[in-house]
């Protein structure tokens, strides 16, 4: 079968790749486990360092680099070519990015996840496809400080609404018949690698990275900010769980939140520092540098998540804090 991982050029999806060219095999549309043959990563943009993905695992998969706009229909439908196909929907602009371009938000996240969706639905049989969603579904004032699965979705972001209406999509082309979708709520994943990026969430990463590679972390919020994290490994093992979930134990509502720590930014940088103690890195500082703009995004989340439906159908309860520092630390930090 194949597997196409939109976005599949970012952390998540480049990370998504790595497993999955060692795992080898995923359920295919017709109920039963087929061998990978093929990957596919579409993204707009690849870095080298994605590039070199399949070189280094030395798969017998074949891995083939697509640069696509989600937006842009045809290409979209050119990657969906084959019936025994799954997708992973990870492309999408980042929250501060569809703060900042309306249009651009509506062209690549709405318009570009429905192109997939009807993509799928031409092809035969029920693909799977696994959509990224995000806790920015959620927001407002009526938000409780801990969401579930029947937290009303409210969201106070342009990004967040792309996100809900996504899962929305996979709810009603699932319940037509047209495909089996499953959407992530992810909350914050930590420890991206590389540079900070637009994401308003991007300092809950880089107050662990940018320490850890000896950097200074510039903080945009306060010190006792609470928020939902949990790490790049979990997520993806969660994707690969909701992908092989069956499809009788969805229920009508394929949205599942996933679990997360709750975690202070004053926590976090404890057992940054307590890890890096462990491994011998004296960390860069830490400091204070106060961003209304981010906090008042940060502000419109919730800082809990309740993963209790996600946890039933096999995805991974959430790894100690600090095993994912030091996931980070023997993936990414060269010492
Ligand atoms: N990382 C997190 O903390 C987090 C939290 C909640 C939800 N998510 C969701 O998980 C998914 C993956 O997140 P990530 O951290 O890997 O993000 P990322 O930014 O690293 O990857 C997203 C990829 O989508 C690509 N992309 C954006 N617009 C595109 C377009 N028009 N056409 C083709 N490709 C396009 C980007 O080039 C990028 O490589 C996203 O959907 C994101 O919204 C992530």
């Amino acid at each position: 079968m194949k597997v196409v991982i939109t976005g599949g050029g970012g952390f998540l999806g480049s990370q998504l790749a790595l497993k999955l060219l060692k795992r080898g095999t995923l359920t295919g549309p017709g109920g039963e486990a087929e061998a990978i043959d093929s990957i596919t990563l579409f993204d707009a943009y690849f870095s080298p360092e994605v590039g070199s993905l399949a070189a280094k695992q030395g798969s017998a998969i074949d891995l083939t680099l697509l640069n696509g706009d989600m937006g842009d229909r045809d290409s979209v439908f050119a990657a969906i070519d084959r019936d025994d196909i799954s997708v992973f929907h990870l492309a999408s602009m980042v929250s501060g990015e569809c703060e900042q371009r309306f249009d651009d938000a509506m062209r690549a996240n709405l318009d570009g996840g429905r192109y997939l969706l009807e993509a799928l639905r031409q092809r035969e049989g029920r693909p799977r496809i696994v959509f990224a969603s995000s806790v920015a579904a959620f927001g407002g004032a009526v938000m409780p400080d801990c969401v579930n699965d029947t937290t009303k979705c409210t969201p106070q972001t342009t990004y967040g609404m792309t996100k809900v209406i996504g899962e929305l999509m996979i709810n009603d082309y699932s319940r037509k018949g047209f495909l089996d979708g499953r959407s992530a709520r992810l909350p914050t994943i930590i420890i991206r690698p590389g540079k900070p990026n637009a994401a308003a969430s991007s300092w809950a990463s880089g107050m662990f990275r940018e320490p850890l590679n000896g950097q200074p972390c510039y903080l945009p919020v306060h010190r006792d900010q609470l928020h939902p994290v949990l790490g790049y490994h979990d997520v993806i093992d969660s994707f690969i769980a909701l992908h092989e979930a069956d499809p009788a134990l969805l229920s009508d509502d394929r949205a599942f939140g996933l679990p997360s720590h709750r975690v202070s930014v004053a926590e976090g940088l404890r057992v940054m520092e307590q890890v890096a103690a462990e491994a011998g890195i004296l960390p860069g500082l830490v400091v204070d540098d106060f961003n209304p703009v981010v906090q008042a995004i940060v502000d419109t989340w919730p800082t809990a998540t309740d993963g209790t439906r996600a946890l039933k159908l096999g995805v991974p309860k959430p790894k100690p804090l600090a095993d994912i520092v030091r996931d980070y630390i023997a993936d990414f930090v060269t010492t």
